[in-house]
């Protein structure tokens, strides 16, 4: 939604429909409390929708589809794509993306099997959407020729640039879920010490973690 926002802030403000199933993520991003509600008026219309069943828009309506990390989230992601496919012009693009390393998780697996190696790893990804033709092999059963589908992977070290404060970030209450599977009670203190442990020599040095994600750029053929 972040991504939204920027868009739509953008100076040749285009006119995008942003959907999820989630009425919470929509409710909570139309508060007037959110930082992104200036930004989002205007040419922003928030519909909660099954990504999997587009039904109120027809075809070839859009320029452009944008799912960001979020296509692994849906059971039927073949479907989702298909509904992009259908809904985009022809010419029109869709783009995808999926983490190839996710370095933020990976640090947090370190931090757990550190506290207790028999814990289930929280959040555990499906190894096979790390791998970019997984992603690119969705795009094309939803749709899409393979030749029109271009992948295209972006590492960036991401966070504070200091060690204290990816520790200190690493140890906030987004982490809380991952830290109360850990360790019972979920023992703040305990994790912090944890994670400063498991610091990577990469990590230290440039106070962030490394992600490496999948871009699918796919276009619709046109007609
Ligand atoms: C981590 S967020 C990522 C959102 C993202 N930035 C994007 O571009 O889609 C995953 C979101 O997917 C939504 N979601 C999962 N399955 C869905 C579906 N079938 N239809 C619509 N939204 C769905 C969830 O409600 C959640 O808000």
């Amino acid at each position: 939604m972040g991504w939204v926002a920027s868009l739509a802030a953008s100076p040749s403000l285009p006119t995008i429909y942003a959907t999820v199933r989630s009425t919470p993520m929509i409710v909570s991003l139309k508060s007037p409390l959110s930082p992104l509600e200036e930004q989002i008026k205007g040419n922003v219309t928030l519909i909660v929708i099954d990504s999997c069943d587009l039904f109120i828009f027809p075809n070839a309506t859009f320029t452009h589809y944008i799912r960001n990390f979020g296509i692994f989230y849906i059971l039927d992601p073949v479907a989702a794509v298909g509904e992009a496919h259908h809904t985009l012009r022809p010419g029109g693009t869709a783009a995808l993306t999926m983490w190839n390393i996710n370095g933020a998780l990976d640090l947090i697996h370190r931090v757990q099997r550190h506290l207790r190696p028999e814990a289930a790893l929280w959040w555990p990804q499906e190894a096979e959407w790390n791998r970019g033709w997984t992603l690119r092999d969705v795009l094309v059963a939803g749709g899409f020729k393979e030749e029109a589908v271009r992948m295209i992977e972006e590492e960036e070290w991401t966070g504070p640039e200091d060690e204290e404060g990816l520790m200190n970030s690493f140890s906030e209450d987004y982490w809380e879920d991952a830290n109360k599977a850990t360790v019972s009670g979920g023992e703040r203190e305990k994790w912090k010490n944890a994670v400063r442990e498991c610091l990577s020599e990469g990590e230290k040095e440039s106070g962030g973690v490394r992600m490496v994600a999948w871009i699918a750029v796919a276009t619709k053929a046109p007609d």
